[in-house]
């Protein structure tokens, strides 16, 4: 039995003994432990090392980048070809995947991921994160499209760090959700946060309501009998809370419950929501469902749904498996 602090390796050495390829996962969870650290600190530095600000370009999303996008992909992506254990990776700011085809052997692991997460928060000083998933690489050759477009529940694991007051690494390997702070005098991830569990029952909701006139029937009733509080068919106070970062929004309710919605509207017939589902959606609901909560699309199972685009967007309703089932309820109802 190991007495004190158990760090993010000692942690993953446990959970992933076995095969080669559990402790191959262990050293990539490091490894993404490590671009962590050093997005981590040029969030911490802020103005001071000029990262702040846009940038003239746009993602293939028609976003304009934040030179702390472009500064936490290129993290992510050195950090994922000099560890040589992934074969193809794709991110937000990338509008196709790119696949590693000099390494001597392809690496057994795909990563999909977000690389900085509540952009419009990084000049106003207010917590963003980064979002990753894990798939399976194929044997023996070099990654396709295809081989990345897997639905949610093929995820071996998934996890975003939350660089806020303090920085979080919070991952799943499927087998319960876990979070770690960094402990930055040592340079490491401490388990400080073991067997996240989320409350079933939950009086807070995040939703952006300046998009209330758009919204789905089932949504508006949610919302308007939560608003009702005390003297509505639910009986008690509601609270509401909107960070507009999805990892800082998450990371509240792994701590203390509630439901998060980005729920599909009627704003751009051409988007099905706002999130997108390989590189959000996904991994947040792995860790989300690990950690005893619910996230649906209000018709399904997020982690069911087939991709056919690394960036399509999906209907977000997660958190306290009540409330989630309950809103599910009032889409089935029509
Ligand atoms: P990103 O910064 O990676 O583009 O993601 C931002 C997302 C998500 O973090 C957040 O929940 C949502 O956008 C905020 O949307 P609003 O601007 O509508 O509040
Ligand atoms: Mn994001
Ligand atoms: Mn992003």
């Amino acid at each position: 039995m190991h007495l004190g602090r158990t760090t993010l390796s000692q942690f993953l050495i446990q959970q992933l003994k076995g095969s080669d390829q559990q402790a191959a996962l262990a050293d990539l969870l490091v490894d993404i432990a490590a671009a962590v650290k050093a997005i981590s600190s040029m969030t911490a530095k802020g103005a001071l090392a000029g990262v702040l600000g846009s940038l003239e370009s746009q993602n293939v999303q028609g976003e304009t980048q934040k030179k702390l996008d472009l500064l936490s992909d290129k993290a992510f992506i050195n950090t994922f070809h000099l560890g040589g254990l992934v074969a193809g990776m794709a991110s937000e700011e990338n509008e196709h995947p790119i696949v590693f085809d000099d390494l001597e052997a392809p690496g057994a692991f795909l990563a999909v991921f977000d690389p900085l997460d509540g952009s419009s928060n990084i000049d106003v000083n207010v917590s963003v994160g980064s979002i990753f998933s894990i798939l399976k690489a194929p044997e023996g050759r070099l990654p396709g499209l295809a081989d990345f477009l897997r639905p949610g529940k093929e995820q071996i694991a998934a996890g975003y760090a939350v660089y806020g007051p303090s920085t979080m690494l919070v991952l799943t390997v499927g087998q319960g959700t876990h979070g770690f702070t960094l402990d930055r005098e040592m340079g490491n991830f401490i388990l400080t946060h073991p067997n996240i569990q989320i409350p079933a029952q939950t009086s807070e909701f995040a939703i952006n309501t300046s998009n209330e006139r758009f919204w789905e029937l089932p949504v508006l009733r949610y919302i308007e009998e939560c608003k009702a509080g005390k003297t509505g068919p639910r009986g008690r106070d509601f609270n509401m809370r909107w960070i507009a970062s999805m990892v800082a929004d998450v990371h509240r309710i792994l701590m203390r419950g509630g439901v998060f919605m980005y729920p599909r509207d009627t704003k751009d017939p051409s988007k099905p929501g706002r999130l997108r589902l390989m590189y959000e959606a996904n991994p947040m609901s792995l860790v989300v469902e690990q950690a005893g909560g619910k996230a649906s699309t209000g018709h399904g199972r997020i982690l069911e749904v087939q991709p056919d685009q690394i960036h399509q967007r999906v209907p977000v309703i997660l958190g306290s498996s009540e409330e989630v089932d309950r809103i599910a309820g009032y889409h089935e109802a029509g």
